[in-house]
């Protein structure tokens, strides 16, 4: 397994500052991303029960079971970690990315992602991903990796896309970027990001209420 650097070298005032290359390159597509609470279990479970066998693989490295995936979402710490979506008009979770964060970690951040097939190629992926990176390093951590298998090209894209240090071993990925340290920009993005997801949300709610409403005379339970 190739080894991670010390994130402690970014704070090196001598060395060169760290950017984040995609950042810099707009215009980035608008996409609404939220940050997802343990209200939505239920809608987080459908989302991966919809990947493939394929994808699941490419998401955990093996072919989650409906019974692992289903452990997996009760095993997600809301509060320590952070699960960041995507829904569609329908609410229905169109993509997850998940920022884990060992318990005791104050340096890095595992990031894992999954797109359903009918929301690929619009760059949600690498939205998230970005959305990951200033989150990450909100939170004054030093580097956000991810693993992969090498052969998952879209995922290699996004990586490299954001700048990441690529490590190919056998079949294997491992992908790492440094972040620089968190300021009032960054938390500025964060804050303006969030609210587009949460008036996004509010929006696709209200329109669902009201569409059923003019059909059956009466409003679903709320999501
Ligand atoms: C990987 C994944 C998250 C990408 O999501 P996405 O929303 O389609 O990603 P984006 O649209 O931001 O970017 C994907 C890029 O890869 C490109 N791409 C797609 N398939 C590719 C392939 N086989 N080889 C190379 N590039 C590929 C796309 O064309 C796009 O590039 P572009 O923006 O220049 O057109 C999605 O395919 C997925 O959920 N896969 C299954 C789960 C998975 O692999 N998770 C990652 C493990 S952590």
């Amino acid at each position: 397994m190739p080894t991670i650097p010390d994130p402690s070298r970014a704070k090196d005032p001598g060395s060169t500052p760290v950017v984040l290359p995609y950042f810099n390159q707009a215009p980035a597509p608008i996409v609404p991303i939220r940050p997802i609470g343990p209200e939505h279990r239920a809608q987080l479970l459908r989302h991966f029960l919809a990947l493939s066998t394929d994808d699941r693989y490419l998401r955990f490295g093996y072919a989650a079971s409906d019974e692992r995936i289903r452990a997996y979402v009760d095993s997600i710490r809301f509060g320590q970690d952070e699960i960041f979506g995507v829904f569609n008009r329908k609410l229905e979770l169109l993509a997850v990315a998940h920022i884990a964060i060992e318990p005791g970690q104050t340096e890095r951040a595992e990031f894992g992602v999954s797109v359903l097939p009918r929301g690929r190629g619009l760059g949600i992926g690498t939205r998230l991903f970005a959305r990951a990176a200033v989150d990450a390093r909100n939170r004054g951590l030093r580097v956000l990796y991810m693993q992969c298998l090498s052969s998952n090209g879209a995922m290699l894209k996004i990586a490299r896309r954001a700048g990441m240090t690529v490590h190919n071993e056998g079949g294997e990925t491992e992908a790492y970027l440094e972040l620089p340290e968190d300021n009032y920009q960054s938390h500025l993005d964060a804050l303006v990001e969030n609210q587009t997801g949460q008036i996004d949300y509010w929006l696709k709610s209200a329109m669902r209420q009201w569409r059923c409403f003019w059909l059956f005379g009466r409003c679903p339970k709320t999501v």
